[in-house]
């Protein structure tokens, strides 16, 4: 079957500042060999990319040294609200840390969001990482601001029926689901100990299942959350990182679902590649698509992981559907799900 080129709008690709975690060359290869073509990276690096100078250093690079289309996210700082209608000229979106997660980023309260959500334009979504009562406090920010608010990594029962009935009132909000949120509960955290421990945490059997049924409805995006962090750090005793990897997973996962009839690879598509390029306004990719056996049936994985962390939470898990081929632009870059010209 051939697909267009899939896009991940939610990756930690750690440049600049934890390049023995990912870099650009070897996330983007993680990325084709998981059947995305086109990524957008987040901010929390070191620097955190919440200057113009910061970002367009990053930016650069990303274009010089990534082996497919990768757009960096503008971070929001309560100290560097004077850069934002710059970045808001060059970034594809505003990421706002409203919850503490890993990195330096951390937007803390409503006299900081305010100004935030002032002064950004409406054009560009503001997307943000809120947990629970968080969740209803973006909403109400998009309500009173008239922005579009895209909602990351939704993760429980409340958060998500509280998108569904934003959405029914008519409020410019979307919202993006993880592949781990969907395929993983607090039972496989238990079994995977560090290896399990991301923000938000991983939830119970009714979140998951209330996820599910928001597939065909609220949902807009699925995105990876592809957030690498080494085994030596998520095995450091005093208290690991958070954060799974996920490029090379999430297309094998959701190919698998859709063989159990899970979803239709229609709304695969949608949710991949159509929603995300229309939700951020991305560039068109000409030439570009993929090329899937929906039949396969394998354990994951099947080769040695192109993520640098070297990984996966999903490591033995049985798989309904390959990757077999990449075209970008023209350019065969994956072939029987190797990256062509990598090693
Ligand atoms: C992310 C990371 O490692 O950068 N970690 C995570 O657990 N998801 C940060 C984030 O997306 O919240
Ligand atoms: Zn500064
Ligand atoms: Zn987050
Ligand atoms: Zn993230």
């Amino acid at each position: 079957m051939i697909f267009p080129g899939m896009v991940d709008v939610h990756v930690h690709l750690r440049t600049p500042g934890g390049e023995h975690k990912e870099d650009f060359r070897t996330g983007s290869a993680a990325a084709l060999a998981g059947g995305f073509t086109m990524l957008l990276a987040m901010p929390n690096t070191q620097p955190p990319l919440v200057t113009l100078e910061s970002w367009q250093s990053a930016q650069t690079r990303a274009q010089s040294e990534s082996l497919c289309d990768v757009f960096l996210y503008a971070g929001a700082s309560a100290n560097h609200i004077d850069q934002l209608p710059v970045l808001a000229q060059h970034a594809p979106a505003l990421k706002i840390y409203m919850d503490q997660t890993y990195g330096p980023l951390y937007v803390r309260g409503l006299a900081n969001l305010m100004p935030i959500f002032s002064v950004w334009p409406t054009a560009k979504p503001i997307c943000v990482h809120a947990e629970g009562e968080s969740v209803a406090l973006a909403i109400g920010l998009a309500a009173m601001y008239k922005k579009h608010v895209h909602i990351c990594h939704v993760s429980r029962k409340s958060e998500i029926e509280l998108i569904a009935q934003a959405k029914a009132s008519g409020l410019p909000v979307t919202c993006e689901v993880t592949p781990h949120h969907l395929f993983l509960t607090d039972t496989d955290a238990a079994r995977l100990g560090p290896y399990g421990d991301v923000r938000p945490t991983l939830g119970s059997v009714e979140d998951q299942e209330a996820l599910w049924q928001h597939l065909n409805s609220t949902i807009d995006c699925i995105a990876s959350d592809h957030a690498p962090h080494t085994r030596e750090e998520k095995e450091q005793p005093e208290g690991n990182p958070p954060g799974v990897p996920g490029l090379e997973s999430t297309l094998p996962l959701m190919l698998t679902a859709a063989a159990q009839s899970r979803l239709t690879t229609t709304r695969l598509i949608e949710l991949l590649s159509t929603n995300p390029r229309q939700i951020f306004n991305l560039p068109e990719q000409a030439d570009t698509f993929i090329e899937v056996d929906p039949l396969a049936k394998y354990t994951f994985p099947e080769h040695p992981l192109y993520t640098k962390c070297a990984w996966s939470p999903f490591s033995g898990m049985p798989m309904i559907g390959r990757l077999q081929r990449v075209v970008l632009r023209g350019r065969e870059v994956v072939r029987d799900g190797i990256v062509l010209n990598y090693h």
